[in-house]
Order: structure tokens, then C-alpha cells, then sequence
């Protein structure tokens, strides 16, 4: 499973780019007003650390706009992934800029159905929100499992990414699915190395070391 960071804050992209965590990054207009930075500045900062794909957002409504802006944001970088949300627009934007020959990833994805348009129309990601169900008592992880049925069933190469991922849960079950790529927050990233037990045999270790009275170094 590929590993997206869902943020455009520099410095936690850099502490997990340095482990080797970070397949790629996410970020939505949300996301950029959080940083308080500027658009073209900060993706151009994460596209030159990050060697996979850093999706930017179009903010326009009408495909022409997405186009135009989807293009501007590709000269960028040569990794950026042109982010288009899943309305009929934005799939009339996905196929003309996936026939440029730039990678899309389509967003704000609530359906099997949706999901299913998207890679008809050339997308090479597929964003379903599983958080934003799970917000209003749907299971948002039903979602990843049908597209990964019907994915498999005709042989779509669009690429999974679950996103909206709150919790260490989603990533484990996102995987246990096969979503092809998963984007978190970085705290959720970090979470993932936490276990209550293995807090617990650390503290016994420590104590039971110290009665030894040696040292290592
Ligand atoms: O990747 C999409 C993500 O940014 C949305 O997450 O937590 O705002 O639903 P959330």
C-alpha cells in the first residue's frame, strides 16, 4: 500500500520523507488555507522533496476552468497530480487532462457509481471520502470494498486512494481491502507505530534494566 500524506504543512511532509514513509502527498484548498501558504509556493516546495505524486486542487466549477487550471498547476512540477472533484465537470476535465498525458486524481468520491465514471473517464486516482460516511453513520470503508470489486471485475487500473482516513483503523482496514494507496494526516501516520503493549513491555524492560545497574554505552 502506498502511503499519501494528507497535508502541506513542509516540516511534518519532511520528518516522514526522511523515514521513507511518504509515497506521495494530497492537499485540497482547505488543506493550503490551513498552511497560510501560497498555492504555487508550497506545492513547488513538497513536488521538490517528495518524489511521487503531489495532487493540487482546481477550485473552478465548470470544466473549461478546471482545464485551465489543472494545466497551470501541472507546470508546476513534473509530479503533480491535477486534483478535480467528481462532478460531471470534473470528469469532463479528467478525460481531457488525462489525454494530455497528465496524471488526475478525482475527489470527493461518495459512490461505487461515481468511482465507476471516474475511471471511465482516464482517472489514475479515485479519492472516496470514508471519514465524511462514517460522519453521517454510513461505513465509509463498504465504499472501498465495492470499488475494489468493481475495479477488479473489469480491470481498471485507476488507482484506489482512500482518503478522509481519521484513524489507525481505516489504514488497517483500507489495506486488509487492497486500497492501492491510503492519504492521512500525518498524526494518524505516526499513530500507526503506537501500541498500548508495546508501552507497557518498554516500561518492564526499563525497570527491570535498571535493577541490573549496567550500562550500554
Ligand atoms: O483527502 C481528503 C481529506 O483531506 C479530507 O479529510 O478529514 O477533512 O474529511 P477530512
Amino acid at each position: 500500500m502506498k502511503f499519501f500524506v494528507d497535508t502541506a504543512e513542509i516540516d511534518a511532509i519532511r520528518e516522514l520523507n526522511d523515514l521513507g514513509m511518504v509515497d506521495g502527498v494530497t492537499t485540497n484548498p482547505s488543506l493550503i488555507m490551513k498552511s497560510g501558504r501560497d498555492i504555487r509556493e508550497v506545492t513547488k516546495e513538497i513536488c521538490e522533496m517528495v518524489d511521487g505524486p503531489v495532487s493540487a486542487e482546481t477550485v473552478a466549477l465548470d470544466a473549461e476552468g478546471m482545464i485551465n487550471e489543472g494545466r497551470k498547476l501541472a507546470e508546476i512540477a513534473p509530479n503533480i497530480t491535477i486534483k478535480v472533484p467528481l462532478t460531471w465537470d470534473g470528469l469532463k476535465a479528467c478525460k481531457v487532462l488525462s489525454g494530455d498525458g497528465r496524471m488526475v486524481n478525482v475527489t470527493l468520491c461518495f459512490s461505487a457509481n461515481q468511482a465507476l465514471l471516474a475511471a471511465k473517464a482516464g482517472a489514475t486516482f479515485i479519492s472516496p471520502f470514508i471519514g465524511r460516511l462514517d460522519d453521517i453513520h454510513l461505513t465509509g470503508m463498504d465504499l472501498i470494498q465495492d470499488i475494489r470489486t468493481i475495479y477488479d471485475n473489469y480491470g481498471f487500473e485507476t488507482q484506489i486512494l482512500a482518503a478522509s482516513i481519521r484513524s489507525v483503523n481505516h489504514v488497517q482496514e483500507a489495506a486488509l481491502i487492497g486500497a492501492d494507496v491510503m492519504t492521512a494526516p500525518p498524526e494518524v501516520i505516526k499513530k500507526l507505530a503506537s501500541h498500548p503493549l508495546t508501552d507497557k513491555g518498554l516500561e518492564a524492560f526499563l525497570a527491570d534494566w535498571k535493577k541490573t545497574g549496567q550500562s550500554i554505552v
